[in-house]
């Protein structure tokens, strides 16, 4: 058999330990996969000592020294599953110029700075693959940039991020409010000490920026995405939803657009949204994953699995290791990155979307009218009107609720609508406000 694929692993917590197990469990048929051995030549980590279980591995491996790991002449591929931006970025771009490849789980640096890192492979002449950093051991950045590439996609919607899922799913079933469901998800280990790049949507930004990219051909970054996360999602915005026939979910959204002067667009948006019961990812539950692509001509694809966890993120890291060792011994690399369309960035106010509005108004004559006329003031078309009996679940006695969701309008359109409805005196208060996606 051929000489071995020496990987230098960068990184051993979660990810790389079962990345170390699966290299030694299945180390015969990735060999016979593979075309050659694959060897681990050095595991850089920040802790030397730290207890790492019963890992099949040589503790000489192991270094605090990555760079040094990396420069070696005897490494052929890098995996970096450290995280973070640097030293990352800095790790990453000096080993892809040295031509080594490099297998990455970093959405966040990807998303960041993901041009340096293409620009590197590209100098290097080095593969440079990232299958883990979105949606865990789903296959879907393969099929984005392979198998897709003969269709002209237009829109990913997405439930990329198993925290948040997690969250709302527990919000749906037991009618909890956030803080709640966030205790039991942190009680359960599917939220981190510090969950705020969960709730807040930061990660699943990093992923719809990823996305965005590999879909439309073009460049979107982090800084392109527009975000909200999940932490004013109330117990009543989800009982409103279910009224509806509908559930929240936390949506990443790229979708093709034009915009008025005739240029093609993208637009990135990461939110919660209601959506009907019937759309398929309505039924995405607990910490899953699932990513909804409509194409031209392949029309409705739906990837679903799990989006985290050691050894499922673990798997998508392996696939890519088989993958870029294969293409090294055959001597080629992976096509470069493909961003020849160059799309724009459609800011988020010109995003076309729909509102679910619920207010507590004043149950007196006249009150429809007034608040009718705001959203006409606005140019946002109303789709249905509900409502409520006085003393309701959002009001008190003497109120209404009025539940009102619209038609397609500009983002801008519709936020300028609510918060000139905030203003008037016969809105006693706008209890819930939720974008509206799918045919709610
Ligand atoms: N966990 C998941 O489910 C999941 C899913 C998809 C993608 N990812 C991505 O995979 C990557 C790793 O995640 P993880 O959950 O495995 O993280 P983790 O458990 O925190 O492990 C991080 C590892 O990096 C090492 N490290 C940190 N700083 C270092 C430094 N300066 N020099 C050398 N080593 C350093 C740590 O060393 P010590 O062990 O000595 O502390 C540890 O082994 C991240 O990019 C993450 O976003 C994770």
């Amino acid at each position: 058999m051929t000489s071995p694929v020496r990987l230098a692993l960068l990184g051993c917590g979660t990810v790389g330990q079962e990345v170390v197990r699966l290299l030694h469990e299945q180390s015969a048929d990735l060999a016979a996969r593979i075309g050659a051995p694959l060897e681990i030549a050095g595991i850089a980590v920040r802790r030397l000592g730290r207890d790492r279980g019963d890992l099949p591995v040589d503790e000489d491996l192991f270094t605090t020294d990555a760079l040094g790991l990396i420069k070696r002449d005897d490494v052929d591929v890098v995996i970096e599953v450290v995280g973070g931006i640097e030293p990352a970025r800095s790790w990453l771009v000096e080993a892809l110029r040295a031509g080594k490849s490099v297998v990455t789980a970093n959405k966040a640096l990807l998303a960041e700075d993901g041009v340096a890192l293409h620009e590197a492979a590209a100098e290097g002449g080095g593969d440079l693959y990232y299958e883990a950093s979105v949606a865990g051991a789903i296959p879907l950045l393969r099929p984005l940039r392979e198998s897709l590439h003969g269709d002209r996609i237009n829109r990913v919607t997405g439930i990329v991020n198993g925290t948040t899922n997690f969250i709302l799913s527990a919000m749906d079933a037991t009618g909890a409010g956030f803080a709640e469901a966030l205790e039991e998800a942190t009680a359960l280990g599917y939220a981190e000490a510090d969950p705020t790049a969960d709730v807040e949507g930061f990660d699943a930004a990093a992923k719809a920026a990823i996305l965005a990219s590999l879909a439309f051909h073009t460049r979107v970054g982090a800084a392109d995405v527009h975000r909200e996360g999940i932490t004013e999602v109330t117990a009543a915005d989800m009982a409103s939803a279910q009224a509806m026939g509908c559930t929240i979910k936390l949506l990443c959204i790229a979708a093709r657009g034009v915009d008025p002067t005739g240029r093609e667009t993208v637009s990135v948006r990461v939110h919660p949204a209601m959506i009907p019961r019937s759309h398929p990812l309505a039924s995405v539950g607990d910490a899953f994953n699932a990513v909804f692509v409509e194409a031209d001509a392949a029309g409705q694809l739906m990837f679903y699995g799990r989006g985290a966890g050691g050894a499922p993120t673990a798997s998508a890291v392996l696939g890519d290791v088989v993958a870029v060792s294969r293409n090294r011994l055959a001597g080629v690399r992976a096509a470069s990155e493909s961003a020849y369309a160059d799309l724009a960035v459609r800011p988020m106010g010109e995003a076309l979307t729909r509102y679910h509005v619920s207010l507590d108004v004043a149950d007196r004559p006249g009150v429809l009218a007034s608040v009718a006329s705001v959203f006409a003031r606005h140019d946002v078309s109303i789709a249905t009107v509900r409502q409520g009996s006085a003393g309701g679940p959002a009001g008190r006695d003497g109120d209404a609720e009025l539940v009102i969701v619209t038609h397609v309008a500009p983002d801008a359109a519709l936020a300028a609508t609510v918060g000139e409805l905030r203003g008037l005196d016969i809105v006693r208060s706008v209890t819930s406000v939720l974008r509206v996606e799918g045919d709610a």
